[in-house]
């Protein structure tokens, strides 16, 4: 197994829109509002996601889905990250725009990963996902994705999110456990 290198990929779905009508209709009554991450374990949405249960069985990933995480950016700058301290572990993201996506990107950096231990993030329900941030000196951006479309984010790579307007906007985070790093063609 090799730590991913690309930053991005473009998963193709035939009926996206569908998919995102559904996410929209269940997935926001779990919108806290006040948080930025809203956990969800899959067990507790499965059913009412019919469109996106397919597609990800279509996928070969339904049985390793484990949680998807509603992020809401709403007017703030947040530090370049990695989602986990192991690259083995939390290492992708699969990601569907919701609501106010566009004018926004992913952006990927180099960076010297700050080696302490993560502080206790307020916004993050239940979980710590032992995310470590980059000395703010050292980041170089190496590119960017529109965020405005299905992603697989490679969340081992520093990155963040970068919105040019002041409207929440609202991503489904899909993540896997055990990770699926055998769906990916790393070598
Ligand atoms: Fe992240």
């Amino acid at each position: 197994m090799k730590k991913p290198t690309w930053c991005y990929k473009k998963p193709i779905i035939d009926n996206l829109e569908e998919i995102q009508q559904e996410l929209n209709l269940e997935l926001l009554k779990y919108n806290r509002g006040v948080y930025n991450f809203s956990r969800i374990k899959s067990e507790e949405v499965k059913e009412q996601l019919p469109l996106a249960s397919t597609l990800l069985q279509d996928m070969g990933l339904y049985d390793r889905w484990s949680h998807v995480i509603l992020v809401k950016v709403e007017n703030e700058q947040w530090n370049p990250h990695i989602d986990c301290f192991d690259w083995k572990v939390n290492s992708y993201s699969f990601n569907i725009p919701l609501k106010n996506c566009e004018n926004s990107y992913t952006v990927f950096y180099e960076g010297n990963i700050i080696n302490e231990k993560p502080q206790k993030n307020k916004y993050m329900r239940g979980t710590d996902e032992s995310h470590r941030t980059v000395d703010p000196e050292s980041l170089v951006e190496i590119c960017r994705v529109d965020a405005n479309q299905p992603l697989w984010i490679n969340t081992t790579i520093p990155h963040t999110p970068i919105v040019y307007h002041k409207k929440p906007r609202l991503n489904a985070c899909f993540r896997f456990i055990p990770e699926i790093h055998d769906y990916f063609d790393n070598d």
